[in-house]
C-alpha cells in the first residue's frame, strides 16, 4: 500500500522494479503482431464508473459513465482487440502519446548544438513521437496499486525508452499512473527521467463523445476553455510562432459555446476543423496542482467532462481525420464524431523560442497531471 502523496513519484518507483509489487487484476487482452502479450486492467469506483486500460500504449480503452438519468455509456473510442489497435484504423485512440506529443516541424530539432532528425510520419512533419516505437506502439509494464489513505485504486504503467529510440537522445524512464476516485475523477500522473538532455511532452489521446462512442458527431457538444489565446498554425499545422487572442474569433470558447457553430469556417484549412492548441490561463505554478482547463457538455445526455491540468496548453482536436472506421462493438467513427482534449506543452516547442521548453535534463523529473472528471446535469 502506498500513501496517496507518493503518486507523483510512483512512475519512477514503478520503473525501478522489474516486477511490480501488486500485480493483480490484470486480464489477457491478446497478443501483438510480434506475439507480445497485452494485459487489460479495470478501475471501478463506488458509483459504478469503470475505466479500462491496457498495456499496449498505456491506453484508455473504455470509460463508462452515467448520464443525467443514470444510464451508462462508454464515452471513448476504441477497438475490440489488439489487432484493431495495431491497425491503420487506429489514430492514437486513448493512448499515451510521446516522447513528444503533437508536431515537430520537418522532424528536426537542435539540442545543445547537435541536430537531431526524426521520422516524418505526417508529411512534412514529425507527429506524436514517431513511426515505429512511439509510446502508443510499445507494450508497457503494468500493475495495480492501492493507496493506504483512500479506497482508490490506480494502475501504473512504466516504459524504459532506450537512447536513440525514434531518433530522440537519452534513455528515458517513463511512468504513467491512472487513478479513479469516487468523485468520478480519472487522474493521470505522468513522470519521466532521462540520462541525457532530451525532449519530453506526454499526453493522453482519448477521443470523447459524451453521447456515447459511435454517436454521430460532437458538433452538438458545448465547450468552454480557460484560454484567452491560441496557437495559430500554417497549412501543415505547424505554429506560426505567434499567439493570437481568441476574443471574437471562431476560436473563442471563453464562454460555453457549441462546437459546431463556427467550425465550418475551418473545413477548407489543413486542420479541417478544430485542431489547435489553446494557451491555458491561471496556471498554478506549484507542480502537479491541476487547475481548470476545459468543460465539455453533451446537452441531451447531460454528461459533462471537466478537464484539469498543470500544463500550459490543451490541444483541441475535433476528430477531423476520422474516416468512418469501424471500432468497438461495430460502431462507426465518422469525421468529427469525437473530440480530444490533450493537455501538455505547446506544439513544436523545441523550434519555437517563445514557447515553454519541453527539454528534460538528467537532473530533472518531468511531471504532468491531467484530470478528466465526469458528471451529469
Ligand atoms: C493531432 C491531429 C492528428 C491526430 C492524429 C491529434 O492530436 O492534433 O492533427 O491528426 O492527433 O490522430
Amino acid at each position: 500500500m502506498l500513501p496517496r502523496l507518493a503518486i507523483v513519484a510512483l512512475g519512477v518507483f514503478v520503473m525501478a522494479s522489474p516486477v511490480l509489487a501488486d500485480v493483480t487484476g490484470s486480464k489477457p487482452f491478446g497478443k501483438t503482431a510480434d506475439g507480445t502479450p497485452v494485459e487489460t486492467y479495470t478501475l471501478k469506483n463506488k458509483n459504478g464508473v469503470t475505466v479500462k486500460l491496457m498495456t499496449l500504449g498505456a491506453t484508455v480503452t473504455e470509460i463508462n459513465v452515467p448520464d443525467k438519468k443514470g444510464k451508462f455509456a462508454n464515452v471513448v473510442l476504441g477497438f475490440d482487440d489488439v489487432a484493431g489497435y495495431q491497425s491503420d484504423r487506429n489514430q492514437y485512440f486513448g493512448c499515451t502519446v510521446g516522447r513528444v506529443a503533437n508536431r515537430i516541424a520537418k522532424g528536426k530539432f537542435t539540442l545543445d548544438g547537435k541536430e537531431y532528425k526524426l521520422a516524418i510520419n505526417n508529411e512534412p512533419n514529425h507527429l506524436h513521437g514517431g513511426a515505429k516505437r512511439s509510446l502508443d506502439k510499445v507494450v508497457w509494464k503494468g500493475g495495480i496499486l492501492k493507496f493506504k489513505d483512500s479506497n482508490e485504486a490506480a494502475v501504473a504503467f512504466s516504459y524504459k525508452s532506450p537512447d536513440g529510440e525514434e531518433g530522440y537522445p537519452g534513455a528515458v524512464t517513463i511512468g504513467v499512473v491512472f487513478s479513479l476516485n469516487d468523485k468520478n475523477e480519472l487522474r493521470i500522473d505522468y513522470s519521466a527521467q532521462t540520462d541525457k538532455a532530451t525532449l519530453v511532452n506526454l499526453t493522453n489521446h482519448s477521443y470523447f463523445n459524451l453521447a456515447g462512442a459511435g454517436a454521430d458527431t460532437v458538433l452538438d457538444h458545448d465547450l468552454k476553455l480557460e484560454a484567452n489565446d491560441y496557437v495559430p498554425v500554417d497549412k501543415t499545422l505547424i505554429p506560426t510562432g505567434k499567439l493570437e487572442p481568441v476574443k471574437g474569433t471562431i476560436f473563442d470558447f471563453t464562454k460555453m459555446g457549441r462546437i459546431g457553430e463556427r467550425i465550418e469556417k475551418l473545413y477548407d484549412t489543413g486542420a479541417k476543423g478544430y485542431d489547435h492548441c489553446y494557451v491555458l490561463t491561471k496556471r498554478e505554478p506549484k507542480p502537479s496542482t491541476a487547475t481548470l482547463a476545459a468543460r465539455l457538455l453533451e446537452p441531451k445526455s447531460g454528461r459533462v467532462l471537466t478537464v484539469l491540468t498543470d500544463q500550459p496548453g490543451v490541444q483541441v482536436y475535433t476528430g477531423n481525420f476520422l474516416f468512418g472506421q469501424k471500432g468497438k462493438d461495430g460502431k462507426v467513427y465518422n469525421q468529427r464524431s469525437a473530440i480530444c482534449l490533450e493537455t501538455g506543452g505547446l506544439p513544436d516547442a523545441v523550434n519555437q523560442p517563445t514557447f515553454p521548453s519541453v527539454i528534460l535534463r538528467p537532473v530533472e523529473t518531468y511531471r504532468h497531471t491531467c484530470v478528466y472528471k465526469f458528471s451529469a446535469e
